[in-house]
């Protein structure tokens, strides 16, 4: 049967492309040890599953929601602002439950993007940047994410007539994939340029909760004139352990806030409520648990840098995010040096090319296995990276 013409561009997606390699392979009875999907892997709190189970036992929860949600939700994600970020939001314009961040991403640029029109993505990127844009029949235009300006893009070379057919701005910090992260004078220059050249910008806050070493990740909101440039989107699957819960909210500027919504009402019914009772407990929960969870990442990271310096690379350690951003050592192209990885060790690593031309040169490590088997997968992988 003949697909849409706009699925064409779309490649095999990412995640579910590492996710079939690890099948076939374990299928195959190999030990597979995977650092490729960002999947976390701790169980979400005993108190967030006792609150959903509660939830769950309701009359009143199993009717349809509706995209706006309940407005104890929205008034906590308000309180979570004040309180997290020192960001006041207006719990009646300024937040949208979403399905996800992914869900969220996808339909904004069906809401932002006209066919024509660009779209200024970090790159690498989350591939949603990517596929996004296309489904709108737009164009994706790459922001480079270089090394050597700390993986933040470099906003005055962004060509004028990018920034005339741009429609929309996509970047996120703590970063997926390269682990960089922003501070308040960048998020300040972010808004200033998305006023400037009139490009609502959208901030991907969906690792604001894991970070390292006393680093606190603030909010592009916190940054002045913010609200008037765009959006930041907040996740709940990695600050708390439940991505297959699908849960996040858009925040920030009204009418993009009012776009997204008057799309999402003629796509989805909105987030079940169950799920949204759970989650006024969630963000009004002791922000202690969620550090506890960045602890565990932390400990990840550390061994993972430590072992990659020990082998003689020079690998920044990351303040926050899952991930390690590891430069390939042998020259080979990247996805030509994580296939080769795979076939030596059973470890999987994503290539950096999967994630935008930029991320070429780098693979990406989750750290998303215990300890001991990221131990385990450390001394495979190192012993490789010599070269064939
Ligand atoms: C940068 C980034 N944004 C968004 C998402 C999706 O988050 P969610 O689970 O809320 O859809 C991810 C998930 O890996 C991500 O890495």
């Amino acid at each position: 049967m003949r697909p849409a013409r706009r699925l064409e561009p779309l490649p095999e997606y990412l995640a579910a492309r590492l996710n079939r390699l690890v099948a076939e392979r374990r299928a195959a009875g190999r030990d597979v040890i995977s650092l490729g999907v960002g999947d976390p892997d701790l169980p979400p709190s005993r108190a967030a599953r006792a609150a959903l189970a509660a939830a769950v036992q309701r009359d009143d929860v199993a009717h349809y929601p509706t995209n706006w949600g309940l407005r104890p939700l929205r008034e906590a994600v308000a309180r979570f602002y004040d309180v997290r970020f020192g960001v006041t939001l207006d719990p009646d314009r300024e937040v949208l439950p979403l399905l996800g961040a992914k869900e969220g991403l996808a339909h904004l640029c069906l809401a932002q993007l006209d066919p024509g029109d660009a779209a200024l993505v970090a790159d690498p990127g989350y591939p949603v940047y990517v596929g996004g844009p296309v489904l709108a029949g737009a164009e994706p235009v790459p922001l480079p994410l270089r090394a050597d300006r700390g993986f933040l893009p470099d906003l005055d070379a962004v060509p004028a007539a990018d920034r005339a057919r741009a429609n929309l701005a996509i970047v996120g910090y703590p970063n997926n994939p390269t682990g960089a992260v922003a501070d308040d004078a960048f998020f300040a220059r972010l808004a200033a340029f998305g006023l400037d050249a009139d490009v609502p910008i959208c901030h991907d806050n969906a690792y604001s909760e894991i970070a390292f070493d006393g680093y606190v990740a603030p909010s592009f909101l916190a940054a002045p004139d913010a609200r008037e440039a765009g959006i930041e989107i907040l996740s709940l699957s990695k600050a708390f352990s439940l991505p297959g819960w699908r849960l996040a909210f858009a925040v920030g500027n009204a009418a993009m806030v009012a776009n997204l919504h008057r799309l999402k009402a003629h796509v989805d019914a909105g987030v079940f409520e169950g799920l949204q009772r759970a989650a006024v407990h969630l963000l009004d929960s002791d922000p202690a648990e969620r550090r506890a969870l960045a602890d565990v990442y932390a400990r990840r990271r550390t061994i993972v840098v430590d072992a990659l310096r020990a082998a003689g690379l020079d690998v920044p350690a990351p303040r926050g995010g899952m991930y390690v951003w590891m430069p390939i050592p042998t020259g080979e192209p990247s996805v030509v040096f994580a296939a080769r990885i795979l076939e030596q060790t059973d470890v999987v690593v994503s290539p950096g090319a999967a994630y935008g031309a930029a991320g070429e040169g780098f693979v990406r490590l989750a750290l998303t296995v215990p300890e001991p088997r990221l131990r385990e997968a450390l001394e495979r992988l190192t012993e490789a990276l010599v070269g064939p």
